[in-house]
């Protein structure tokens, strides 16, 4: 496979490289998302599943493997594993933040109802046990077990700390490591381990994973404000809806006069908001720089994750890994 293809994007170029195994993931993933006794539960997945989604994190564990030089076939089922975990935690994370749009489409939540996002969602989490089990390595399971479980944090965390205008960067970076850098760090981390990957690679890979989440939810948190416009596939002022304390709104506030702070006060910590309300936060956002500060700091993290894969072996796909690393910071959708 041709590496100069410029045009691609860095996750359709690894996409491309590994396709015949994320072939078999795929195949995996509509095999294990079915369920005979209750139909609801292919309707739902199958909603979300065809709806594509950029198969990051499957991407990363396979590509994790194959740079370490695995030959076997239980990356396949462990990129299954990451990415029904992420779908169940999509599937939540909509009924939790009351989205209204996945993928370019309605949410399930809004589509059947909060009832079906959350038992579905606990049905893929069970399937991603039961495939992960498969691999029969006690190591990788105490790895994604421990990812669930900083998942689930992450996302309480987020729970408390909205509508708190006091919430610290730090917070916020425990937020973001938990609900979305825990699951990266696992996908890379488990390929390395099930290739048998020397230690120092192994870290470096969760090292890579752990930098990687940070950025990508930073540049999420930044385009949740419309950073770069439409297309997204998903609603943009969400967070700012739900109230959530997120970078750029932390830079913003830091800087804030008192007019900017009685904004702040009325519109995330008591919720009270008007249409014309998203636009004066993204005036308010673009007055203080907010915005491309989160990008700046979401740089500084690819930077970390590009700085880790030194001590990988030199290989196409830890060429096309330091892309995507780049690639996430300048992504727009
Ligand atoms: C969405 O992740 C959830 C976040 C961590 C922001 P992705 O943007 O990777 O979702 P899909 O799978 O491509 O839809
Ligand atoms: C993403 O959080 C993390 C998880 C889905 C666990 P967000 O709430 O920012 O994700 P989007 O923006 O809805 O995809
Ligand atoms: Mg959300
Ligand atoms: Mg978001």
């Amino acid at each position: 496979m041709s590496l100069d293809e410029p045009h691609k994007k860095p996750h359709e170029r690894l996409s491309r490289w590994l396709a015949e195994d994320m072939a078999a993931v795929n195949w995996t993933i509509r095999a294990r998302m079915a369920s005979e006794h209750a139909p609801r539960i292919p309707e739902v997945t199958a909603h979300l599943v065809e709806a594509g989604g950029k198969r990051l994190r499957p991407l990363l564990t396979l590509a994790a493997a194959r740079l370490c030089g695995y030959e076997g076939t239980h990356h396949i089922r462990l990129a299954a594993t990451v990415e029904f975990i992420h779908t169940a935690t999509l599937l939540h994370d909509d009924v939790v933040d009351e989205s209204a749009q996945r993928r370019g489409r309605p949410t399930a939540n809004l589509l059947w109802d909060n009832k079906s996002s959350v038992l579905v969602g606990d049905y893929l989490f069970a399937r991603a046990f039961q495939l992960m089990v498969e691999t029969e390595s006690l190591r990788v399971l105490d790895i994604l077990a421990d990812a669930s479980a900083t998942i689930a944090e992450g996302e309480v965390l987020q729970l408390t700390a909205a509508q708190d205008l006091a919430t610290t960067e730090e917070t916020y970076l425990k937020v973001v490591r938990g609900k979305t850098a825990a699951l990266f760090a696992a996908a890379t981390e488990v390929g390395g381990v099930i290739a048998g990957a020397p230690d120092a690679q192994v870290k470096a890979l969760r090292r890579y994973g752990d930098a990687l989440g940070i950025a990508f939810q930073m540049v999420d948190d930044y385009l949740d404000y419309g950073g770069a416009g439409d297309g997204i596939g998903k609603n943009i002022g969400d967070d700012f809806r739900e109230g959530k304390l997120t970078l750029p709104v932390i830079r913003a506030i830091a800087a804030a006069d008192a007019d900017e702070r009685a904004f702040w006060q009325r519109t995330i910590a008591e919720g009270r908001r008007d249409a014309e309300d998203l636009g004066r936060a993204r005036a308010i956002l673009a007055r203080h720089d907010a915005l491309s500060q989160t990008r700046g700091a979401a740089l500084e993290w690819a930077g970390q994750a590009r700085a880790a894969l030194c001590v990988l072996p030199e290989h196409p796909l830890r060429r096309m890994l330091d892309d995507l690393a780049e690639y996430v910071v300048a992504r727009v959708v």
